[in-house]
């Protein structure tokens, strides 16, 4: 019962109150915080999408809502040039401060960015990789956010986009943080246009694989939307 008034009540949010979620207000609180959100290892899925690419020489990469870091301190360790942004300066600074501690500083810049407000990070086709990992944003304003950070990515290079797949709200393994914020593959792709003949987009990775998290109540099965696109 309490779970459904729950999900009730959270498909009640206003686009209002699902971008309140989306602000730096927001996110420098919770990082603000005196536990450490930081896990200090890299997103799974990105160790593996970039392990399966024979061949790939580090050149520049970013790292598109890095939250602390955890990604971009990862990169730089693998011999990329990283840029690394997100709306919260509270995450950028720790994410300035473990490079330092990580010895990879001079590999890492940081940068403010704020999707909603201006969904084109730094940089027109410049990156060798766009990476972006569990920035989920209410439905009018996906084709706008996902498109300006894929035009950050260069001729040849790719973009890795993971999220949390909206299986999890029907497994029960996640609250749904508002209706249509999680996506599946297909969104990022019809977004782009990637399954057109002509697009300029290569799919090469369209997967919805599972993983065991850890919890306080033992593992959980949850499931991942993983894009990878290379642009020709
Ligand atoms: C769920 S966390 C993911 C962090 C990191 N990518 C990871 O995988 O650990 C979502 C991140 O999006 C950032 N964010 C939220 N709203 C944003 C916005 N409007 N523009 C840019 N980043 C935003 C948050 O500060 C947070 O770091």
């Amino acid at each position: 019962m309490h779970r459904h008034e729950h999900s009730h009540h959270e498909h009640d949010k206003t686009l209002g109150e699902l971008r309140d979620a989306l602000t730096a207000g927001f996110w420098d609180e919770r990082y603000g915080g005196t536990d450490r959100v930081w896990s200090g290892r890299p997103n799974q899925r990105l160790v593996e999408q970039l392990d399966a690419i024979p061949d790939l020489a580090p050149g520049r990469a970013l790292d598109v809502a890095c939250g602390e870091g955890a990604d971009a301190v990862w990169l730089a360790k693998q011999g990329w040039q990283v840029t690394a942004v997100d709306v919260s300066q509270v995450a950028l600074a720790k994410v300035a401060a473990h490079a330092e501690e990580e010895g990879v500083g001079d590999r890492i810049r940081i940068g403010f960015y704020d999707a909603l407000a201006d969904p084109r990070p730094v940089g027109h086709h410049t990156f060798d990789l766009v990476t972006v990992s569990f920035l989920h944003v209410p439905l009018p304003d996906f084709p706008a956010v996902y498109r300006g950070i894929a035009d950050a990515v260069a001729p040849g290079g790719r973009l890795l986009v993971v999220a949390h797949h909206p299986d999890d709200v029907t497994t029960g393994a996640r609250h749904d943080h508002g209706p249509g914020l999680m996506f599946e593959p297909e969104r990022v792709i019809e977004t782009l246009g990637a399954d057109r003949p002509d697009s300029p987009w290569e799919v090469e990775v369209a997967d919805t694989p599972v993983r065991e998290q850890a919890t306080p109540e033992g593992p959980l099965r949850v499931r991942d939307t993983v894009v990878r696109l290379r642009r020709r």
